[in-house]
């Protein structure tokens, strides 16, 4: 009989996303990966999560650190996504550049949007560990979001419905 855990990542294609780096800061080594598992939790206080897999090597630094960045990306930073998604090889933040804002996890220049967080608390969550982050500061710009459907990177229009 099919079970449901068969199903389910061909289904969860279906939803479309947009496409985020988190990063942390942890004994002054930046580190980053592409996200797409975020949302806003609360506005007033202010609150994001983002869904991070325990065998990420982020995991136990933003766990450490107590803080993490959301920068959310535009449509020309598809290199940025590829590259931050590849496990187990040396971050690329040499080759994009970064700055600090409040907490001193890394917010990316020409990121759509980033939500600057500590860490609020987490929850475990099957293979993942839901992070909650208070957001302490976040700024947006216009432009084009890089979305996600169906295993690719997406130019979504944004045109209104
Ligand atoms: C479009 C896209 C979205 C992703 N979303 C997530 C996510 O929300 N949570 C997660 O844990 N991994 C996600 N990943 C996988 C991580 O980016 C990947 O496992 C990365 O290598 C982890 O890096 P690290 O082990 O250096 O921390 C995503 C990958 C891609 C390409």
């Amino acid at each position: 009989m099919r079970r449901v855990v068969d199903d389910f990542r061909g289904v969860m294609r279906r939803f479309p996303t947009g496409v985020t780096i988190v990063t942390t800061v942890y004994d002054e080594r930046p580190k980053g990966f592409t996200a797409s598992a975020f949302t806003s939790v609360s506005a007033d206080p202010p609150m994001v999560l983002v869904c991070v897999n325990r065998q990420a090597r982020s995991h136990p630094l933003i766990s450490q650190a107590g803080k993490f960045c959301v920068n959310v990306l535009q449509l020309e930073q598809q290199r940025l996504a590829q590259d931050f998604a590849l496990h187990g090889r040396e971050d690329p933040f040499t080759a994009f550049t970064h700055r600090t804002v409040k907490t001193g996890a890394p917010v990316l220049d020409g990121a759509l949007a980033f939500f600057d967080c500590e860490l609020a608390d987490e929850h475990t969550a099957g293979t993942h560990t839901i992070f909650i982050g208070r957001v302490l500061a976040c700024a947006g710009t216009s432009g084009a979001p890089l979305g996600y459907f169906d295993g690719a990177y997406r130019d979504f229009g944004c045109r209104i419905a």
